[in-house]
């Protein structure tokens, strides 16, 4: 018997409940052991649900009680779920938890303290939701040199780009409708602003690379400053606008990483990614371009991944699960030296200004106008880095916006 107590009864926690009563029989044969939830810690109760018998009010009954094998963090944000994890691994209880903020601030101290005291720390659910990723990178991609992670790790902003796209509506009434249907949240800062995506590509590219990312030295941008006429534009050239996480290792001394809003061609197979869908690519020097798709977010899909940490687990019982995770910081590259092609828009005339902007880039690799978009058009310039781009454009006041575009330099 493996007992476990789930912390928070919100979205991801009542998830875990259901899915470990929806698939009891199976959860428990592929276990080898009879999984049986103990306690669930809420502030409040729920009378009317039958999840009642097992709430507690206070962290210290779960602590205190031996048979408590894994704690189930379900809560969310970093105050009180690091103290809560901490006190749990440190008494030898084993952990997992779908909290991407918790794991991108302090994973490499869990990490270290859950083999220290011979548990396991898992975080499957923590990004793309129900796609199984950490796992198949911690064990399945372990013959490769894994040398580029690119996905779309946010669902709301996913949500947001494909409708402005698809019903040709700003970013702020996509939003709207997104926080109607449940998908963003009441304040989505973390989410549109490139937060969420940036987090979960630290934690992906710490197990990939094999060495810690500090999310905070990730340049990061999000997708506020898209509009309708970007999208106008992507559309004529058969590219969409896609929000990415994008990291890479050249060799040892060279790591970039970025989160941005990006152009894609109809080519990459991130295009059809639509919706609040998730997709990972990673690329190794063996198997080539593995490619993980599904749901991104939602109850049931997360708390699916969570179990499957609670069923690794309980068939490790008496161990530590390493992680590929080692606690040296990776020392990464200045962004500013990677090179992409970049999609302008211009205000002003096409036909006056062409001559003065390829007196500037360079020749352009493209200039777009189109019928519908009046006082300004759009260019693509050539293949440069983000210094010479910016140095080029620091004193030209008729740049309306840039995007890079991804993976393109031909
Ligand atoms: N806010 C996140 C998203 C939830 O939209 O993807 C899942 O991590």
């Amino acid at each position: 018997m493996i007992n476990i107590a789930v912390l928070g009864y919100g979205v991801v926690g009542s998830g875990v409940v259901e899915v470990l009563r929806m698939n009891k029989s199976i959860i428990d044969r592929n276990s080898g052991r009879k999984i049986r939830i103990k306690y669930v810690l809420d502030l409040i109760d729920f009378p009317n649900d039958p999840v009642q018998e097992f709430i507690v009010h206070d962290f210290d009954t779960i602590i205190d009680d031996e048979e408590v094998d894994i704690v189930v963090e379900a809560m969310g944000g970093l105050d009180p779920a690091y103290t809560f994890v901490k006190r749990a691994l440190l008494s030898k209880k084993h952990v997992c938890t779908s909290n991407k903020a918790l794991v991108a601030e302090y994973g490499n101290e869990l990490i270290r303290c859950a083999k220290e005291n011979n548990v396991s720390f898992l975080f499957e659910a923590s990004c793309g939701g129900g796609i199984p990723i950490i796992r198949p990178l911690n064990t399945a991609m372990v013959a490769d040199d894994l040398s580029s992670i690119v996905g779309i790790l946010n669902g709301t902003t996913n949500y947001i780009l494909t409708y402005m796209e698809k019903e040709n509506l700003s970013f702020e009434d996509v939003l709207r409708e997104a926080q109607r249907l449940g998908y963003a949240e009441k304040n989505p800062a973390s989410d549109v602003e490139g937060t969420d995506t940036c987090r979960k590509l630290a934690i992906l590219s710490s197990i990939a690379y094999e060495n810690y990312f500090d999310y905070k030295e990730i340049k990061t941008e999000g997708i506020t400053g898209i509009d309708i006429n970007d999208m106008l534009y992507a559309s004529a050239i058969n590219k969409k606008i896609k929000l990415l996480g994008f990291s890479k290792r050249e060799d040892n001394e060279t790591t970039f990483a970025i989160v941005a809003p990006f152009l894609i061609s109809s080519s990459n197979p991130l295009y059809n990614v639509n919706d609040v869908l998730n997709a990972i690519s990673v690329h190794g020097n063996a198997v080539n371009d593995v490619m993980y798709y599904g749901s991104g977010a939602g109850k049931l899909p997360t708390a699916s991944a969570v179990v499957s940490d609670i069923v690794e687990i309980a068939k490790n019982i008496d161990r530590h699960i390493p992680l590929r995770w080692n606690s040296e910081k990776i020392k990464l590259s200045d962004i500013n030296e990677i090179k992409f092609r970049y999609f302008v828009r211009i205000k002003g005339n096409k036909d006056e200004m062409t001559d003065k902007l390829e007196n500037i880039f360079g020749p352009l690799k493209r200039v777009i106008s189109l019928d519908t978009i009046d006082g300004e058009f759009a260019i693509i310039t050539k293949y440069m880095s983000e210094n010479k781009f910016n140095e080029l454009t620091k004193d030209l006041s008729f740049i309306l916006n840039r995007i890079r575009i991804f993976n393109e330099n031909k």
